[in-house]
């Protein structure tokens, strides 16, 4: 196994906190940090106290709820109306396409030389999964992909503060965009996600404008950097562990559980945010009405209170209680999607090439929102 150099990693400070100060303040006044995973799973798991309306913007800049940032019922509303496309019979069926991409993308990697994992597959394969979802147009992509850029990149800043000028224009401009789509489907109807939303009925009458593009919107935030995160955990533990590689192309039915740990062991979505209800006693700490909570995802699963020797990546570990894709009634909407472009990646990579490494193990760090922004890797065919 060769030696794993870290240079940003977080997991040293997360297995502190969970010993020492499992929930806590980093600084008075600041957020409460939940560090174990008894703990995140609690928050997780009641909504109701730890309520996922975050934003302090007032409700005029707000636009529309999304169902991420939105408590029941509005969330109950807004998850019903799209979860039957999100069911695995429905997203089974994007599996041929997805798997034409990939191949696509893969194809053209370069061998034996530093090539930029992230702007060669792993962030455009999501995006351009996400844009198929939505209808957009291959001539579109890569300003769907900017826009979607600019908008995660802010996504604290939309929430809490004052979002950049360039993320505010890229809202706009993609706002303008998928007005004009939107438009376009009520008037010729089309079958992929966004025109079978355009022509929901529900009990109080169609989907409106602004609330279809606020699920656009969140489909970018939710689903694009998430996936990409997915995908460069998987290279970076081809790369720690080389043996999985192997362990895989001999055995693909390993590839399920070798998601799931890919997901445990680099959680892509880090962390999550609430806040408080009301006031509430968390592993014996009380926190105030009103105080922003942050469950430490990557940390609950390293938690050696959950998992056998979480430092160790088991390719067929069993069970995998990981809270990678959340818990309770935000649970990811995607997990079904994540988990087949995770998989055909992998299959992918592994039927092409023998030995996956990190060009510069010190370049990309870990643990953070999504993945890293580039990563170079070497590819060396079977
Ligand atoms: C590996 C990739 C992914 C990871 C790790 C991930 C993780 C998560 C997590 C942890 C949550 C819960 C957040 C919370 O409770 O605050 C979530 C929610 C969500 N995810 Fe994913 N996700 C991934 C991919 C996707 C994809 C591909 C899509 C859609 C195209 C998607 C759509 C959503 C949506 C819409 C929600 C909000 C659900 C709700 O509020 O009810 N995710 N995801």
């Amino acid at each position: 196994m060769s030696e794993v150099v870290t240079p940003v990693d977080p997991y040293a400070g997360y297995e502190a906190l969970r010993n020492h100060a499992p929930v806590t303040q980093l600084e008075a006044g600041g957020p409460w940090q939940v560090s174990r995973h008894a703990d995140v799973h609690q928050v997780l798991k009641d909504h109701q106290t730890y309520s996922s309306d975050v934003s302090i913007r007032p409700p005029d800049e707000r636009g529309e709820p999304s169902m991420l940032f939105s408590d029941p019922p509005v969330h109950h509303r807004l998850r019903k109306l799209v979860s039957t496309a999100f069911k695995p019979a429905h997203i089974e069926r994007q599996s041929d396409a997805i798997r034409a991409r990939a191949e696509r993308l893969i194809d053209d990697l370069p061998h034996e030389q530093s090539v930029d994992l992230v702007s060669a597959l792993a962030a455009p394969l999501p995006v351009m999964v996400i844009a198929e979802m939505l209808g957009v147009e291959d001539g579109d992509l890569f300003t769907f992909k900017q826009w979607s850029d600019a908008i995660f990149s802010n996504i604290g800043e939309i929430l809490f503060g004052t979002p950049s000028a360039q993320a505010e224009r890229a809202a706009v401009e993609m706002d303008r965009y998928f007005l004009e789509q939107i438009k376009g489907l009520r008037e010729r109807p089309q079958g992929h996600l966004l025109g079978r939303l355009v022509a929901t009925e529900t009990e109080d009458g169609r989907l409106k404008d602004e609330e279809l593009l606020s699920f656009c919107r969140l489909l970018l935030i939710a689903g694009n950097e998430t996936t990409t995160g997915l995908i460069t955990a998987s290279a970076r533990i081809f790369h720690e562990f080389p043996q999985t590689l192997d362990l895989i192309r001999s055995n693909t039915a390993l590839i399920p559980t070798f998601i799931e740990e890919a997901l445990r062991y680099y959680s892509p979505f880090s962390a999550t945010v609430r806040r408080t209800s009301k006031e509430v006693t968390l592993a014996g700490v009380v926190i105030p009405e009103g105080d922003l909570v942050i469950p430490l995802i990557a940390s609950a699963n390293r938690d050696s209170r959950v998992f056998d020797q979480p430092e160790i990546f088991q390719i067929d570990r069993n069970p995998n209680p990981h809270l990678a894709l959340g818990f309770g009634i935000h649970f990811c909407l995607g997990a079904h999607l994540a988990r087949l472009e995770g998989k055909i990646v992998v299959e992918c990579l592994a039927a092409q090439f023998g030995a996956i490494t990190l060009a510069d193990p010190n370049q990309t760090e870990v643990g953070g929102l999504g993945g890293p922004k580039t990563m170079d890797v070497i590819l060396r065919p079977r």
